[in-house]
């Protein structure tokens, strides 16, 4: 059996990366210092699944834990998801996010170096990329990060492509998600943000149990067909068999020894504001309050992954529409309003 390091694998995204691996026949290891997320996530995952995942309590920073980590599991490739990702607060507090984000994924990598273990994924995100000029955007699109946290995505890819690059048998695969929504059809597991939700799902989502009074709709005079911004939502159950396909493919003979593509993981479908409110309403069968507020600084008008490239490396696309994605976010926020606790 092949093993698989899943540094954050307890988080949003990690949770269901690892339900995937485990039901693709991977064998799973979880690092994740439980800074924003829970261990019951991982409890949760191993009574969906025929597979345990190992659960390895840690931070990235820790040399000396990853260490014994590796020293204890023949592990054969590593998914990278570990991080910090709220963007306003990486406006607030930068070097918290270049010591978790950049700092910690470099002790990783070194490693990764000391134990010979030569294929990582890493989890990056569209925000990486500048203005487009080209809308779907595809991986040529220039980069131009905006924020610390865009910019610490940045250096991450550029420090794995360049370990990769000179790495004895390394192989690496970048991905840029869009924005990962929805949750496990099952209700068990789904995105669970401590304090202020930055995003629409899961503020829609407190607004629909009550927890929170009014959806604000940042703007409505952007030049899209409804005035309010569109962008591409992409199911979290889609980009978790993204990533089992990304280990399949660098374990398979198509990869290229010292190469590190990069991978856009998105619909190339964008939804506007109001169509995500619609749709939310639709899934609820009940009305979300909603209210019309001024546009919010550094939002853009339309962000949209051009996903012809997964297909093409990894026959990936995307599978469940927007209702879909309404339906199970919705089937777990209700079934666990207060999250994990
Ligand atoms: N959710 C999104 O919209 C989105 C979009 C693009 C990219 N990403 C990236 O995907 C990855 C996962 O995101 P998510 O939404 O699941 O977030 P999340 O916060 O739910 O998951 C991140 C996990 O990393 C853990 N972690 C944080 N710092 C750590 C450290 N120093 N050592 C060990 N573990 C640590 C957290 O406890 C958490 O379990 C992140 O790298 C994020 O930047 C997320």
């Amino acid at each position: 059996m092949v093993k698989i390091l899943a540094t954050g694998g307890a988080g949003f995204i990690g949770s269901h990366v690892v339900l995937e691996l485990l039901n693709s026949g991977y064998e799973v290891v979880v690092f994740d210092n439980l800074s924003n997320s829970s261990r019951a996530s991982i409890e949760r995952v191993a009574r969906l699944t025929n597979g345990t995942p190992e659960f390895v309590e840690g931070d990235i920073r820790d040399a000396a834990a990853l260490d014994a980590l590796f020293k204890a599991h023949d592990i054969t490739a590593v998914i990278h998801l570990a991080g910090l990702k709220a963007v306003g607060e990486s406006v607030a507090h930068p070097e918290q996010y270049y010591d978790v984000n950049v700092a910690g994924s470099t002790t990783l990598f070194n490693a990764m170096l000391r134990h010979g273990v030569k294929h990582g994924v890493f989890s990056s995100s569209a925000t990486v990329y500048g203005e487009a000029e080209v809308m779907p955007m595809p991986e040529t699109t220039p980069t131009g990060p905006v924020n610390p946290y865009g910019k610490t995505k940045l250096m991450i890819e550029q420090i794995l492509t360049d370990i990769t690059s000179i790495g004895p048998g390394w192989r690496s695969m970048i991905l840029r998600y869009f924005n990962p929504v929805g949750a496990h059809k099952s209700g068990q597991i789904g995105e669970d943000p401590l304090g202020f939700p930055d995003n629409l799902f899961p503020f829609i989502a407190q607004v629909a149990t009550g927890r929170r009074a009014v959806l604000n709709i940042f703007g409505d005079d952007y030049p899209t067909p409804d005035g309010t911004a569109i962008r591409d939502y992409i199911h979290v159950m889609d980009l978790a068999r993204g990533h089992v396909l990304a280990i399949d493919y660098l374990l398979s003979d198509k990869a290229v020894d010292n190469e590190t593509p990069v991978v856009n993981l998105g619909t190339g479908k964008g939804s506007s504001v109001k169509e995500v409110h619609a749709a939310w309403e639709a899934a609820c069968g009940f009305d979300i309050p909603a209210q019309i507020a001024p546009r919010r600084a550094g939002d853009v008008t339309i962000y949209c992954a051009d996903a012809a490239k997964a297909k093409e490396m990894l026959g990936w696309e995307a599978e469940f529409d927007l209702a879909k994605m309404c339906e199970d976010h919705w089937r777990w926020q209700k079934g666990n309003p207060e999250g994990y606790r």
